[in-house]
């Protein structure tokens, strides 16, 4: 193994700042790679690791060294430049800032390092830390082009409002107790029937589960059926938010390559050597990101793997309500009798995430288990709201919503192709957007993807690198533009900038 380099490096920069960013930076769909290495220095340099007047190495030998976009590296340097932790000499290098923690200053940069009022660093647990990397900042996301953000202005209030109000007012003093019975019985039963007939799940009221949305499902999940150190067959590229709940309980994370036909079962390691899975985690209405609808093959050829490894299938069916010109594609958990698939849906995407929402449909061997561990481990609650939504799918609103949504998307669709087309027309490639609500633009150098990721940052438009919804680097690099959340006008703005900032970098002109 490589040794950890001794400061200084011969031409006098922090040369152990490479090795430790090899170890601390870690890719995750939710945070740009700029972010976790402007933290990780800037921590640094809190901390005192990094003292005043030392040299940095350069922008070109840390992208060098650590696989990254040049332009990933000065965004992060340029930032703490810009805060007054680095500065530039001319013809020099970077340099740590000549800073005196007077106390004010101390705390003020304290208060954004998550350090508690004595200063010291909340000791947090390699778990913790490795979460803390694959999680965001928090920061307010931009409408255009954030993935997985429904059309909040187009919303029903004023109906959603009055049902919840009634319920509230209803609401019986139970209902304000501790709860264990899996979820108010109305709500189970509206969706065991919107399941059976629109997803084509093999479901009785009973079966359903309802979870504070699918990340707290794929967490009881992930509890309940591994242990540490469990394989879990993860898709490649995948779910930033899944690959972060099998990481907190510790599974050993196996990426199984998508292609056009969903996860390659084929390409699974298998053989003796290799232990099998525990669980395998799909998306195979509309694969996340990629957007590809698995093949009745794979969905067969998955089925006899979880079968033949007495694995668990984790069916993640985050936003199979929004097909363009297309059935809905059946879910896989209906395909055939008791398979070993747990089904798992979300109201955050048909409603909205803010209700956090979500449900299990579990095999009968599992029902009782996950209910009362369930009510353990994470508590029920929230039955007014659970009520209100019963009623709204039981008289129709919720399918109308769909219906209307699905125009809606259609139309945010159609509207950044449009916007997109100069772009078009010169190579930039598209996914075929028969599904959901982002797109996938396909770049040809990694290069391309950080520079726009960095100069999408001040337009005020979040552009989401494809290359870090993968798991092992360096991925493939391109766009992920979700439009469903954006209003014309916005993506019109966001989608022309993308156009002709793309034009610009790849030196075609539209
Ligand atoms: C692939 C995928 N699954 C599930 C979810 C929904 O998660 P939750 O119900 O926790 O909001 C999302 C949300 O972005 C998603 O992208």
């Amino acid at each position: 193994m490589r040794g950890l380099r001794v400061e200084p490096a011969p031409n006098g920069h922090a040369g152990w700042v490479i090795d430790a960013l090899g170890i601390v930076l870690t890719r995750s769909p939710e945070t740009p790679l700029t972010q976790h290495l402007y933290r990780a220095l800037r921590g640094w340099v809190q901390e005192g690791r990094l003292v005043n007047g030392q040299q940095l190495p350069s922008s070109r030998l840390l992208a060098r060294e650590l696989g990254l976009g040049r332009n990933t590296v000065i965004a992060a340097f340029d930032q703490l430049i810009a805060e007054g932790f680095l500065e530039t000499r001319h013809g020099a290098g970077t340099f740590v800032a000549d800073l005196t923690f007077g106390e004010l200053a101390a705390e003020a940069c304290n208060a954004g390092s998550g350090r508690n009022q004595t200063g010291a660093l909340p000791a947090l647990s390699r778990r913790g830390e490795q979460l803390l990397l694959r999680s965001g900042t928090g920061a307010g996301r931009h409408p255009a082009f954030a993935p997985g953000v429904p059309a909040l202005d187009r919303f029903p209030r004023e109906i959603w409002q009055r049902l919840l109000r009634r319920h509230v007012q209803r609401m019986p003093s139970a209902w304000m107790d501790y709860q264990t019975q899996g979820g108010v019985p109305a709500l189970r039963e509206a969706l065991s029937d919107y399941l059976r007939l629109s997803r084509s799940v093999r479901c009785r009221p009973e079966q359903v589960l309802v979870v504070q949305g699918a990340q707290q499902g794929f967490e009881l999940i992930a509890r309940m059926l591994g242990d540490s150190g469990d394989r879990v067959w993860i898709e490649e590229p995948g779910y930033g938010g899944a690959q972060a709940c099998f990481a907190s309980a510790g599974f050993e994370m196996v990426p199984v390559p998508v292609d056009d036909e969903g996860m390659d079962i084929a390409a699974a390691p298998h053989g003796k050597a290799q232990a099998a899975p525990r669980l395998i985690y799909v998306t195979p209405s509309h694969q996340y990101p990629s957007g590809v609808t698995m093949s009745l093959a794979r969905r067969l050829a998955l089925l006899e793997a979880a079968e033949r490894h007495d694995a668990w299938v984790i069916e993640d069916d985050y936003d199979s309500e929004f097909r363009y010109g297309q059935r809905p594609i059946a879910a896989l958990q209906g395909l055939v009798a008791d398979p070993r698939v747990i089904y798992v849906g979300t109201l955050s995407k048909v409603m909205y995430p803010g209700m956090r929402l979500g449900y299990l449909v579990l095999p009968e061997s599992l029902i009782e288990p996950f209910r009362r561990v369930n009510a353990r481990l994470h508590r029920e609650g929230q039955y007014a709201v659970q009520a209100a939504l019963a009623e709204f799918i039981s008289c129709g609103q919720f399918s109308r919503h769909i219906s209307r949504m699905r125009e809606c998307y259609r139309g945010r669709q159609a509207r950044l192709r449009e916007a997109l087309a100069p772009a078009v027309a010169q190579g930039l490639r598209l996914s075929e957007g028969l599904a959901g609500m982002h797109l996938v633009a396909w770049l040809d150098r990694h290069e391309d993807e950080s520079a726009l990721v960095a100069a999408a940052e001040p337009q005020g438009i979040g552009l989401s690198p494809l290359s870090h919804y993968y798991l092992q680097p360096p991925g493939r690099p391109g766009l992920v533009l979700g439009y469903a959340g954006a209003d014309d006008t916005e993506i019109e703005r966001a989608g022309s900038w993308l156009a002709n900032e793309w034009l610009k970098l790849t030196g075609r002109t539209g």
